[in-house]
């Protein structure tokens, strides 16, 4: 193994999912691990394989799906969830499994009720039940910022003698300042002695965990663990673009460390975990952020034009922010040209079919509007994949009195070949359209959260709406989304969309009856 080579391990999928509003389906899961595996991330945690049925379909997917990036499930260090993260990434071509006990004096006493000795044979067990599945283990000491340096080093001794190639030292709370951290990693790298590679994973409850993160990699961590938007549990995980950005801006720094991140697919990727989960990062984040590389101020501007260098670190380009390409669609275009345009987007792996689907979209819209933005199209293309499953079509919605009377929606859908009409009252038009989906479906759905955002500039612009609906207590809430220049028609399609996914979803998990008696 190179030295000077970092290993990028992804944790959106899990500890990225942990954030609140941020769960995603299986067809969601398997299209970010498709976009992950291009980015170049070297292990995607897929999940938590024993935490529901639909973790384990997702971890078992992906495992099936993704040749080039390792597929890794978490467990706890108990039987049943390694047994469960063992069989989820079985099919995988590179596969690992992470298991984890926490080290710390407050959580060994409160949380585990187990003493020293108690966390290291449970340890040891975990580790080598997990070598009975796959070759490649990653053990944990959860809350290490706050674990005894002795203690840790105990723990280490045995887990790698049980058979961990990585050690992970989550700093589990974001507690740890830079140089605290910096010197622990230190310390235990020196002690691990290349007999594992020791890791980090830190969280950002004082806004700290890049800087974490980078200096553990400055003395000697060559696994960082990271999340695409810094999504993740509470405040959040080191985020994968401002880390990687880093090390790769920073080579004065960094000297010849790297990573094998693609970064022109930093920007795209993070649009889809946006899309998806409808979690959009914060307007001046670092990177990715809307604003990351405007200029706002005329002195700004002004040396922007005589040199960029004056104002910007990295170039846009550099991380898949392209400005607004010259080549301008409009309802004359053809569909050679909205293919051209599409790859030039990024957009490779789209197949004819969705081609064809979000072709015939852009014409309808460009019937409407005036003016066809890149982000747009992006959002045709990304909606028409994200929108697959069509168990329940949108046919017609007509909506009526939101003055004085009483609010109503009629709406018809396709199912099964037969259109379904029906009309509600509701005491918004909202309610009434979702009233009549839940009548028409007879799913009846909670709505936990709305956004409307509008994809790109002027009065005809396209409105994106994500609906986050809960069906049922036992099954995380579900994503739906909605693209129409008309924000009521984009919203019936988001909530039909969540409804489409929930069917699905079940259908997916039904047990398979294979014998008949
Ligand atoms: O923050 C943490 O300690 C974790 C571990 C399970 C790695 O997410
Ligand atoms: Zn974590």
């Amino acid at each position: 193994m190179d030295k000077n080579r970092i290993i990028v391990f992804d944790t959106t999928l899990r500890d990225g999912e942990q954030s609140p509003g941020c769960s995603m389906n299986t067809d969601e899961k398997i299209k970010i691990a498709f976009q992950l595996e291009k980015l170049g991330v070297d292990v995607i945690e897929a999940g938590f394989a024993a935490a529901s049925p639909g973790d384990f379909d997702a971890v078992s997917q992906i495992a099936q799906s993704i040749k080039n990036s390792s597929i890794c499930s978490l467990s706890r260090a108990i039987d049943n969830d390694i047994k469960q993260s063992g069989l989820a990434v079985q099919a995988a071509k590179l596969k690992r499994i992470h298991t984890f006990i926490a080290t710390s004096p407050i959580h060994m006493k409160y949380k585990l009720k187990m003493n020293e000795a108690e966390v290291i044979k449970r340890a040891v067990h975990a580790v080598q039940y997990a070598r009975t599945f796959v070759d490649d283990v990653e053990f944990s000491l959860e809350d290490a910022g706050r674990s005894d340096m002795s203690f840790m080093k105990e723990v280490m001794d045995a887990v790698i003698e049980a058979g961990a190639s990585t050690i992970n030292l989550p700093d589990t709370v974001g507690y740890r300042l830079p140089n605290e951290l910096g010197a622990m990693v230190k310390e235990l790298v020196a002690y691990a002695n290349s007999r594992a590679i020791i890791s980090v994973h830190n969280h950002n409850d004082l806004g700290l965990a890049t800087a974490n993160t980078l200096e553990c990699v400055l003395n000697g961590a060559r696994q960082i663990e990271v999340t695409l938007n810094g999504l993740g549990e509470r405040a959040g995980n080191s985020a994968l673009e401002e880390a990687v950005m880093a090390i790769k801006t920073r080579q004065d720094i960094f000297k010849g460390l790297y990573t094998g991140i693609n970064t022109v697919e930093i920007y795209p990727s993070s649009r889809l975990i946006a899309t998806i989960t409808g979690v959009e990062p914060q307007q001046n984040k670092a990177i990715v952020g809307k604003n990351a590389f405007s200029h706002e101020s005329g002195i700004h501007q002004d040396g922007m034009l005589k040199n960029k260098e004056t104002y910007e670190i990295m170039r846009p380009e550099d991380v898949g922010v392209f400005k607004e390409s010259t080549l301008i669609l409009g309802k004359h275009s053809g569909r050679a040209a909205f293919r051209d345009k599409i790859n030039n987007l990024g957009f490779d792996t789209v197949t004819d079919t969705e081609l064809n689907a979000a072709f015939d979209r852009f014409k309808i819209l460009a019937d409407k509007k005036k003016e066809i933005t890149d982000d747009d199209i992006r959002m045709l293309i990304t909606d028409e994949s994200l929108n697959q499953d069509q168990t329940y079509e949108l046919i017609d919605l007509q909506i009526s009195d939101c003055t004085n009377g009483f609010p109503m929606a009629a709406i018809s859908i396709k199912h099964n070949g037969d259109i379904l009409k029906d009309a509600n009252i509701g005491s918004g038009t909202m309610d009434a359209i979702f009233k009549t989906i839940d009548r028409l479906t007879g799913f009846s759905g909670k709505l936990e959260d709305y956004k409307v955002t509008s994809v790109s500039e002027g009065k005809d612009a396209l409105a994106k709406v994500i609906t986050r609906v809960s069906f049922d207590e036992k099954s995380p809430s579900i994503v739906g989304h909605g693209l129409s220049i008309d924000t009521m028609l984009a919203t019936a399609k988001a909530y039909l969309g969540a409804v489409n996914s929930y069917v699905s979803q079940k259908e997916r998990l039904k047990p398979k009856n294979t014998h008949q008696i």
